[in-house]
């Protein structure tokens, strides 16, 4: 455990803090969630969380003290050699100040009366209010408690203040550290589709496809996929959250897949789209081709001091002049871009910021404005063209849904794309599907 870059970013929270008046904040990971009777969901840290201390045990909390002297304090769950033979290995408060680099820690059983005591005085609370209904009580709880003192002389926070406004802004720019897992997440999930890609032919149904992709994340040592994945064969590659992944493959369909895994808290997210029997058809790869120039165009507008919104204007631009040399729309762009028609055929936009959570922390706006891109922010670029059956749609191209999504971090220069591990081109994918076959 190298505890080094989580001590940096907790150093770097107090910093903002002190700049915005100082206080006190309290982050807590997120609770473990029953999934029926005695049998819990896989237990994932809270993105926050985990971002500043690398810790991954329920029933935690990390206390910051942004004041003239600082403190970083860990609350934790204490050794407990019973519950360790049954659920394994707890760190316990004293291992956990060492290993993970806090000023202090201490049992979580004690958090509750330790809190009105660390909050008194303090100028002002940071927090997440509304997150989780039981910590928004803990924290009032709280609050209440110090406002009982004042006859003592003690004094409650003036301010409750949101920590996420500060933690957005540290998650939106990744560090080195961030950069390494989300590259390794990058390459994995690449892979992944690769092996999908491999496998797949007609008569294979898409739960088989998505088994290979789970395979896959988890032998290269994901924990887990980062979203439920899409395996959507023909018609079902036009319901944008498919999540069903259980129909028969058939030939002659294309199959869309929408999927990436989690590595040690960071999401990947890629998106894939090919013939299920190895060629695309004319009409496939007319669709195919025109996604694949609007993602090349939205690449191409990824830069630095680049407005957030360029790429998606870029592929827009593209798409719609593409569904009109298709007769897909009839008049002219201008028409086209004024009116909207493409959101028939492209309803969503071309990316977000991808992290920890797949739909990343960060703002979009600064004021007004579409947030400028910096080197470091990490952003999704995942045009497509979803056609569904309609009197006035060329038959051939009935029932045609492509997108193709990649990773992109922005750089000094441009962007570095962190997910090319798996082919997006016509001939790149067929090579790889005949290859296959052999
Ligand atoms: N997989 C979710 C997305 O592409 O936004
Ligand atoms: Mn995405
Ligand atoms: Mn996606």
């Amino acid at each position: 455990m190298n505890s080094t870059p989580f001590r940096a970013r907790r150093d770097a929270l107090i910093a903002r803090m002190q700049v915005a008046g100082g206080g006190v904040a309290m982050i807590p990971t997120a609770p473990e969630r029953v999934r029926n009777r005695d049998a819990h969901y896989p237990y994932r840290a809270d993105s926050y969380f985990h971002y500043l201390t690398g810790f991954d045990e329920p029933e935690a909390a990390l206390l910051l003290i942004a004041g003239k002297e600082t403190q970083s304090i860990l609350f934790c769950r204490e050794k407990n050699l019973e519950r360790e033979i049954w659920d394994g290995f707890r760190f316990g408060p004293d291992a956990a100040r060492e290993t993970f680099g806090f000023d202090a820690a201490f049992p979580f059983g004690e958090l509750e009366a330790k809190l009105a005591e660390l909050i008194a005085d303090q100028p002002a609370l940071w927090f997440s209010m509304g997150h989780e209904p039981e910590w928004d009580s803990r924290i009032t709880a709280a609050l209440n408690v110090v406002r009982g003192q004042t006859r003592a002389g003690k004094r409650a926070p003036a301010a409750v203040r949101d920590v996420r406004v500060e933690l957005d802004a540290m998650r939106l720019v990744k560090d080195d550290d961030e950069l390494h897992i989300m590259r390794r997440a990058g390459v994995i999930s690449a892979a992944a589709h690769v092996r999908a890609m491999r496998f797949t032919s007609p008569g294979k149904f898409e739960h088989e496809v998505e088994a290979e992709l789970l395979h896959e994340f988890r032998r290269q040592g994901c924990q887990s996929p980062a979203y439920t994945s899409i395996v959507a064969g023909g018609a079902n590659a036009c319901v944008l959250h498919y999540v069903a992944n259980n129909q028969l493959l058939k030939d002659g369909d294309l199959l869309l897949i929408d999927a990436g895994g989690e590595l040690d808290g960071y999401a990947s997210d890629i998106t894939r789209t090919f013939p299920v029997n190895g060629r695309f058809s004319g009409a496939q790869a007319d669709v195919y081709n025109l996604v694949l120039a609007a993602q090349d165009a939205a690449i191409a507008a990824v830069r630095p001091g680049a407005s957030f919104v360029a790429p998606h204007d870029a592929a827009l631009k593209v798409l719609a002049q593409g569904m009109l040399d298709l007769k897909l729309l009839t008049g002219s762009l201008d028409a086209v871009m004024e009116t909207e028609s493409y959101k028939r055929f492209y309803m969503h936009r071309t990316g977000h910021w991808l992290g920890r959570d797949v739909h990343d922390a960060g703002e979009y706006k600064q004021g007004e404005q579409w947030q400028a891109l910096a080197p470091g922010m990490v952003l999704t670029i995942e045009p497509g063209c979803y056609i569904r059956p309609a009197d006035d749609v060329p038959e051939a191209f009935w029932n045609i849904g492509v997108r193709i999504e990649d990773d992109a971090v922005v750089t000094a220069t441009g962007c570095e794309i962190i997910t090319s591990g798996v082919p997006n081109t016509i001939t790149g994918i067929e090579a790889l599907m005949a290859e296959a076959r052999q």
